[in-house]
């Protein structure tokens, strides 16, 4: 396909020409991790993928977000829940400060514009070689039937995974008193899966569609950041909810967790292009190191923004 070096292998069941027929099981792989019961994600010409796809779409469009709630099946998330937990020892934490933009400081601006709000941001990142391809997320990862699905919810031809061999595929950790300020996306989308919630906290929060391409509103960033809560939606995400976000234009964060039981996301990486791979230099900074694979795509021009939230 193209250099990937976790990719596993294509679903066999693709071309099989039943496989697309409405009414088709579901593949096993497939039937084994998603409840294809109440989310034909395998059989979206059918009448129950129809109005899935239709829910999902005019959820995006609306909100720039759908939460698909117990998208995985109990016992593949309790495998998910448990890959996570004994790999955390092996994440790399960063913490910095950030503006909603990630972007620098403008001292040509005054104090209290929002590229001037700093906060911090601390996480940990498990990095996608170290889920190795018989565990239950990178199964989930590479089924076929989920990306189809992602790909016609947003209403594009395919999606790609992100062929980077340690951003393709990430659980993002955030410990008690960690948080996510308020930030903008520098990608389109995300997926995630959260696989162990916090006691409490941690709440993803989001103002949808607060800028635009056209309109910063600067004025309406920082009432968010006042204390603003007009137009924020938060969500109480529970383990094995699957959730699809725009976040280029929509204000967003995760809240600071609290109690002792840190927070843990799969986040799946699918690009609209194939074969891209993030930039060497912010690689090493997110994983605390890099592949050859890296130095490769950079000389060649294939590097796109990495994971996020
Ligand atoms: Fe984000």
């Amino acid at each position: 396909m193209f250099d990937q070096p976790n990719a596993a292998p294509e679903n066999a069941r693709t071309d099989d020409p039943e496989a697309s027929k409405p009414g088709a099981p579901a593949p096993c792989g497939t039937a084994a991790l998603i409840d294809v019961a109440r989310y034909p994600i395998h059989d979206l010409d059918g009448p129950g993928g129809r109005a899935l796809l239709a829910r999902c779409r005019t959820a995006l469009e609306r909100e720039g977000c759908v939460v698909l709630r117990d998208f995985v099946r109990p016992d593949a998330l309790a495998r998910m829940t448990e890959e996570g937990r004994a790999r955390v020892d092996k994440a790399h934490f960063n913490r910095t400060r950030t503006n909603p933009y990630s972007s620098e400081a403008d001292p040509s601006l005054p104090s209290g514009h929002p590229v001037n709000r700093f906060l911090e941001r601390t996480n940990g990142f498990v990095a996608g070689d170290l889920l190795e391809p018989e565990t239950a997320m990178r199964r989930l990862y590479h089924d076929e039937s989920l990306r189809g699905f992602i790909a016609r919810c947003m209403g594009v031809e395919r999606l790609y995974e992100y062929a980077d061999p340690l951003a393709g595929l990430v659980v993002n950790v955030l410990r008690p008193g960690c948080q996510h300020p308020w930030h903008f996306d520098n990608n389109d989308f995300i997926v995630s899966l959260l696989t162990q919630a916090p006691e409490s906290g941690g709440l993803f929060e989001y103002c949808p569609g607060l800028r635009s391409a056209d309109d910063q509103n600067i004025a309406g960033v920082k009432g968010v950041l006042q204390g603003d809560r007009e137009p924020v939606t938060s969500l109480q995400l529970r383990p094995g909810d699957l959730q699809v976000f725009y976040g280029r234009n929509s204000l967003h964060r995760v809240t600071k967790v609290e109690g002792p039981r840190e927070r843990h996301t799969l986040i799946l990486g699918y690009t609209d292009a194939p074969g891209q791979i993030a930039d060497a230099a912010r690689t090493k900074r997110l994983f605390g190191r890099i592949h050859d694979a890296h130095r490769e795509a950079e000389a060649a021009g294939r590097t796109r923004d990495s994971v996020d939230a």
